[in-house]
C-alpha cells in the first residue's frame, strides 16, 4: 500500500516527483479513449526506468507459447496487446543538452489527470546539471471525439538564462513489449516520411499483417505568437523526426503543439492509411489544441451526465469512484463490436489486453447502466462473433458438439496457456449466458434472444450436456475435473458454483427457446434448422437440469465449494499470521492448493447471479462461511462480497469490502499497479455501490432499489439508465429520491413500494435503516 496522490473529488494529483512512483504513475494517469490508449510516459527522453506503452485496441501479436512442458490442446500462442509507435515523444534540448527528468533536479513537479475534462497536465522547474533553471508545462489527451487523435501542448520557459530550446517531436516504431516472450520485436517498417507540412511511418506486425499507421505535425509559438521555422528532419529505421531550434530569453515561452493520427489497418484498406491519417491530422490541427481541447471537455461532460456517482461526505471515496469510471468510459467506448476489455485496460501490458470472462461477468452491468443498451449489446456481440471459434475449441477438445468460450482470448481463440484454466476453468462459458440474461432481464430486449442470443446459449448448453456425466454411484450427474471460479483450487469434482451455472444455462436455454418461438414461430423453425437441434437434446438438458448434483453440508446449511471441501483444516483468514499474507507471494502453490483458502468468490459467485432464487438465510449461512476464509487475492473478489453483505445487512463488512476494490490502484493496495490498473475490477467497484449499497436490482421488468448510507457518508447519488429512462437515485440521511430526467414514465420499486415515475419529475420515498432491510 502507498499511499501519495493528493485526495481530491475530481482530479488525481502528484504532487512532487519521486522515480520510485513513476511507473504506479504511468499507470494510473493513463489516457484512452477506447481504440487507443497511453501510459502516462514522459514525452520528453526519461532515462529512469519506465514501461513505455501505446496501445492501439484490436492491434495485437500471438506471441509464440512458452510453457515447460506441452500439453495437447494448448494454444499455440498467446495474445498480446501491443506496445505501439511512440507518438507523444519530444526530444527537448537546452543549449544542446537533453532534458531528462533522471539527469536533473525537479521542482514544484505537479501532475494532474483531470477526469472531468479528460486531460493529463504535468508542470515542473528542471534545474540542469549545469544550473539553468527551466519551468515546463506539457498538456495531452487522446480525443473520444476523433478517436484516431492525440494532441499535445509542450510550453518550456527559459527561468535564469537566455539560450536555445530545441525541440524534436518524433514517431518511434523502434519499440518492444516487456513481457515478449522470446525479447522479440514485434513490428517492420513499411514506409516512412518526414516532411515540412506532416512527417508519418507506417509500421507492421511480424506476424497477422497489423498496419498502424502515425502521422504528426506540430506548431510551435513563441509568446503565443506563431513562429515560421524550418525544421531539420531524421530518418532511421522505424523512426522520424523533425527538429527546430529556438532562441529564448529568461521568462519567455516556447510552445509547441503536436498532432497526431495513428490509424490502423482495423479500420482503413493498406492503401489508404496515410491519406486516412493525413485527413484526420488536417482536421484536427486545424481546429487547433484549445478547440480540441473545449471537445473533448463537452463530450467528458455527457459522459459524466450519464455516469457520475456523487459522494458527499467522503472525498477520498469521491475521488475512487471517479476515477473508477474515468478509467472504464476511457478503456470502452462500445462503437465497435470486435473491441472488448482487457483487465488492464489500456494501462498496462499484464494480462495481454486480451478479453476474460471478467467482460461478463464484472463489465457488463456498468455499460448496461450508464450508457445507451447497444454499448452493451455490442460486448455481446462480440461473443456472437466468436461463436465459431468457440465452436472449434470445444472440437480441439474433443467435444462433438457445441461451443467451450477460451478463458483469454483477442479473435474468439483460446490463448491461456496453464492447463488448470485452459482445460479446466469452464465456468466462464456459463459467464457469456448469464450476460445474454444480464442484459434481456436489464434492457427487455427480448428481440436479441431470437437475433442473435439462442444461439450461443445452445452451444454452450450443448457444451455442458456432454462435460457432465452420470455417476453410478451417485445417481445423479456429475462434473470432474475444473476449476471454478476459486483459482487456488485446481482439479476438482463438482465445483458447487460450476454445475449450478451449467444448469441455470440449460434451463435459460430451454426458456429463450419457448420465448422465441412465442415471438416468430418461422424464425424458430428457422433456427433450430440452423442449429440442428434436436428434440432428443432438449430432453437430456431437461434431464440434467432434474438430477445435477450439488455438493451440500447438510449440518451446516450450506453448498460445498466442491467434493470434499469439508475435509480440509478450516481456518479463518483473520488467524494467519499476516506475514503470510498474500499467500499467493508466501506459500508453495502446492500448499495453497491443500489449504481451505479461497482467492475470490466461488458458492457466493453462484449466490450473487443466482439472487433472485436463493433466501437470505441460504446467503447468510454462506456468506458466513466462506468469506472468513477468502484472502481477496484476485481484485474481482471484494465487490461481489460488498453487495453480498450490503443485502444481508453487513454493514462494516460491506464498506471494508468496498475500500478494498475502490482505491485499490489509487493506493496501490496490492502492490502491482506498476504493471497496469485493475481496469475490470473497476466496474466491481461501480456495481458495489449501484448494487450494493444502491441494493439495485431488476425484478420482473421493475428496477428495485434498496439503499442504505455507509456510515462514513452523508449521502450518495447515482444515476443509471434503464429501459430508455435516465433515473438519478439520490439517498440521503432521511429519504431516497428518485428523479427521471427522461420524457417517459418509469416503474420503480424502492424497498417493497412500487412507483411510477413521470417523465421530468421525482419520487421521494423515507430512507430505511439497514436493520429493517435484511
Ligand atoms: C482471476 C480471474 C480473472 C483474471 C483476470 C485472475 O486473477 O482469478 O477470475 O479472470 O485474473 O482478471
Amino acid at each position: 500500500m502507498k499511499q501519495y496522490l493528493k485526495v481530491d473529488p475530481w482530479s488525481i494529483l502528484e504532487e512532487s516527483f519521486d522515480p520510485a512512483n513513476h511507473e504506479i504513475s504511468e499507470s494510473i494517469f493513463s489516457i484512452g479513449n477506447g481504440f487507443m490508449g497511453q501510459r502516462a510516459n514522459f514525452e520528453e527522453q526519461y532515462s529512469g526506468p519506465s514501461l513505455q506503452g501505446s496501445y492501439m485496441a484490436g492491434v495485437y501479436y500471438p506471441d509464440k507459447t512458452r510453457v515447460g512442458w506441452w500439453k495437447n490442446g494448448y494454444p499455440e500462442y498467446f495474445a498480446k496487446v501491443l506496445n505501439s509507435t511512440n507518438w507523444i515523444g519530444i526530444g527537448v534540448f537546452v543549449d544542446g543538452v537533453a532534458l531528462d527528468l533522471a539527469e536533473c533536479q525537479v521542482k514544484d513537479f505537479v501532475r494532474e489527470l483531470n477526469m472531468k475534462e479528460g486531460y493529463l497536465s504535468r508542470r515542473f522547474t528542471a534545474v540542469m546539471m549545469d544550473g539553468k533553471e527551466l519551468s515546463v508545462e506539457a498538456v495531452r489527451f487522446v480525443s473520444i471525439v476523433r478517436h484516431e487523435v492525440g494532441a499535445i501542448r509542450y510550453a518550456v520557459t527559459p527561468l535564469n538564462f537566455n539560450g536555445e530550446l530545441r525541440f524534436a517531436p518524433y514517431l518511434d516504431g523502434d519499440v518492444k513489449n516487456k513481457d515478449s516472450n522470446y525479447e522479440e520485436k514485434f513490428w517492420l517498417e513499411v514506409e516512412k516520411s518526414a516532411g515540412a507540412d506532416l512527417s508519418y511511418l507506417t509500421v507492421k506486425t511480424k506476424k497477422l499483417d497489423f498496419h498502424v499507421t502515425s502521422i504528426m505535425a506540430f506548431d510551435v509559438e513563441q509568446d503565443g505568437k506563431r513562429l515560421e521555422l524550418t525544421p531539420a528532419f531524421h530518418e532511421q529505421e522505424k523512426f522520424v523526426s523533425a527538429e527546430v531550434a529556438v532562441n529564448a530569453s529568461a521568462n519567455e515561452t516556447v510552445t509547441l503543439f503536436k498532432y497526431v493520427a495513428n490509424v490502423t489497418s482495423r479500420d482503413h484498406g493498406l492503401g489508404d492509411l496515410v491519406k486516412a491519417g493525413t485527413e484526420a491530422l488536417n482536421s484536427a490541427k486545424q481546429a487547433g489544441f484549445d478547440t480540441l481541447k473545449r471537445e473533448q471537455a463537452e463530450a467528458w461532460a455527457k459522459k459524466w451526465e450519464m455516469s457520475d456517482i456523487i459522494i458527499d461526505g467522503d472525498v477520498s471515496a469521491q475521488q475512487a469512484i471517479r476515477f473508477n469510471i474515468f478509467q472504464l468510459n476511457q478503456t470502452y467506448s462500445g462503437e465497435d463490436d470486435r473491441l472488448n476489455i482487457g483487465p488492464k485496460g489500456f494501462t498496462g501490458e499484464k494480462y495481454g489486453g486480451s478479453t476474460y470472462w471478467d467482460t461478463e461477468a464484472y463489465c457488463l452491468p456498468f455499460y448496461l447502466s450508464t450508457a445507451e443498451s447497444d454499448i452493451a449489446r455490442n460486448l455481446l456481440i462480440y461473443r456472437y462473433k466468436h461463436l465459431e471459434k468457440a465452436k472449434e475449441n470445444a472440437r480441439k477438445l474433443g467435444f462433438t458438439k457445441g461451443a467451450l468460450y477460451p478463458m483469454v482470448t483477442m479473435n474468439g481463440e483460446e490463448c491461456h496457456n496453464e492447463w488448470e484454466i485452459t482445460f479446466e476453468e469452464i465456468h466462464r462459458n456459463g459467464a457469456i449466458a448469464y450476460a445474454i440474461f444480464n442484459y434481456v432481464n436489464y434492457t427487455g430486449d427480448k428481440a436479441y434472444l431470437g437475433e442473435y442470443g439462442l444461439e450461443v446459449l445452445v452451444e454452450i448448453s450443448r457444451f455442458w450436456e456432454q462435460r457432465v456425466n452420470f455417476s453410478q454411484a451417485k445417481g445423479k450427474y456429475v462434473m470432474l475435473g475444473v476449476t471454478g471460479p476459486n483459482e487456488y483450487e485446481n482439479n476438482v469434482n463438482n465445483n458447487w458454483y460450476t454445475n449450478r451455472i451449467a444448469v441455470w444455462t440449460m434451463e435459460y436455454a430451454l426458456e429463450a427457446l419457448g420465448e422465441v418461438k412465442a415471438q416468430d414461430s418461422a424464425h424458430y423453425t428457422a433456427l433450430i434448422e440452423k442449429l440442428g437441434l434436436q428434440e432428443t437434446e432438449t430432453k437430456q438438458w431437461q434431464h440434467i437440469i432434474d438430477n445435477m448434483y450439488y455438493p451440500y453440508a447438510e449440518e451446516r446449511g450450506v453448498f460445498l465449494q466442491q467434493d470434499g471441501f469439508l475435509d480440509k483444516e478450516l481456518i479463518a483468514v483473520k488467524d494467519l499470521d499476516p506475514k503470510h499474507l498474500p499467500i499467493n507471494q508466501n506459500w508453495s502453490w502446492d500448499r495453497i492448493l491443500r489449504s481451505c483458502f479461497i482467492k475470490q468468490a466461488d458458492v457466493l459467485q453462484g449466490l450473487f447471479f443466482l439472487g433472485d432464487r436463493y433466501d437470505l438465510d441460504t446467503k447468510k449461512r454462506n456468506f458466513d462461511f466462506y468469506e472468513p476464509m477468502t484472502v481477496h487475492e484476485s481484485s474481482l473478489s471484494p465487490c461481489v462480497h460488498a453487495i453480498l453483505a450490503c443485502e444481508l445487512g453487513y454493514q462494516e463488512k460491506a464498506y471494508e469490502m468496498y475500500l478494498r476494490t475502490a482505491r485499490l490502484d489509487l493506493d496501490n493496495y496490492n502492490n502491482d499497479t506498476e504493471d497496469g490498473c485493475h481496469t475490470t475490477s473497476m466496474a466491481g467497484t461501480w456495481m458495489a455501490i449501484v448494487q450494493g449499497f444502491g441494493g439495485l436490482r431488476v425484478r420482473e421488468g421493475e428496477l428495485v432499489l434498496r439503499p442504505f448510507i455507509p456510515s462514513h457518508w452523508t449521502s450518495f447519488s447515482f444515476k443509471v439508465m434503464f429501459r430508455g429512462s435516465l433515473l438519478q437515485v439520490n439517498a440521503t440521511a432521511d429519504s431516497i429520491i428518485v428523479t427521471n430526467e427522461s420524457d417517459a414514465p418509469a416503474a420503480i420499486r424502492i424497498y417493497d413500494q412500487s412507483y411510477t415515475v413521470a417523465a421530468k419529475s421525482q419520487v421521494q420515498a423515507q430512507r430505511l435503516e439497514p436493520s429493517a432491510l435484511s
